[in-house]
């Protein structure tokens, strides 16, 4: 049988969509749901960048309906927080090997951000096979992708860092990408529009685009 990780890292793959989502005020957070599962994007990243990501966390997590987890965390107390409010998966910019042994040893999905072949060897030798790679726009997109390959033929990438909706279906076309993340699929910027119709619109594009690559 598999383990929940490797589950979660095949819905992903199968998902291929990665909102990364920065909470100021909760408020926004039921439209975010339904707006996310009424487009069948069940995953969610919410970041260490506010005070108010645990309880995100736990508000979006309550009904069962998103597959929700931490982004941008840096420590250990931070991954251990999040898996307490309910996270699946953390996600990080860089490699923490002792969040990665506290994932790996829970069996919570991690994945830890590299830019450099250097950052890739550290990841896979904490026992990483899919990473994180970022900043993918300033360190050199798909170039560097398939190049990392060539000696990391064995590792997979979750892009993220300047994915739009222009370059997000090339990324998803590399066969070593299982998915991209970023904040160009949902915003609370954009929440905060009471009429969302331009939100609703773009995740159809998206969607449209992701189903015709
Ligand atoms: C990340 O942590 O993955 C990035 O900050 C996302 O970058 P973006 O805002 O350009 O999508």
């Amino acid at each position: 049988m598999k383990n929940t990780s490797e589950n979660l890292l095949e819905q992903l793959a199968s998902t291929q969509l990665l909102p990364l989502y920065t909470v100021n005020n909760l408020t926004y957070l039921d439209k975010l749901e339904h707006l996310l599962v009424t487009n069948d994007i069940r995953f969610i990243e919410v970041t260490f960048r506010t005070k108010l990501v645990l309880p995100a966390i736990e508000k979006l997590s309550a009904s069962g309906n998103l597959i929700v987890g931490a982004g941008t965390v840096r420590t250990l107390a931070e991954a251990k927080a999040a898996v307490e409010h309910g996270a699946k998966f953390i996600v990080s910019p860089v490699v923490i090997p002792e969040v990665i042994a506290y994932c790996l040893e829970n069996d919570i999905l991690i994945v830890p951000g590299v830019a450099t072949p250097s950052d890739i060897q550290k990841a896979v030798e904490c026992g990483i096979k899919t990473v994180k790679f970022f900043p993918a726009d300033i360190y050199g997109g798909l170039n560097a992708i398939n190049a990392l390959s060539g000696p990391y033929y064995d590792v997979n990438f979750l892009p993220t860092g300047g994915i739009n909706q222009k370059n997000f279906c090339d990324y998803l076309n590399n066969e070593k990408v299982i998915a991209v993340g970023g904040s160009f699929i949902i915003s609370e910027k954009e929440l905060m529009q009471e009429n969302n119709q331009l939100l609703e619109d773009k995740l159809t594009e998206l969607l449209d685009k992701l189903k015709n690559k």
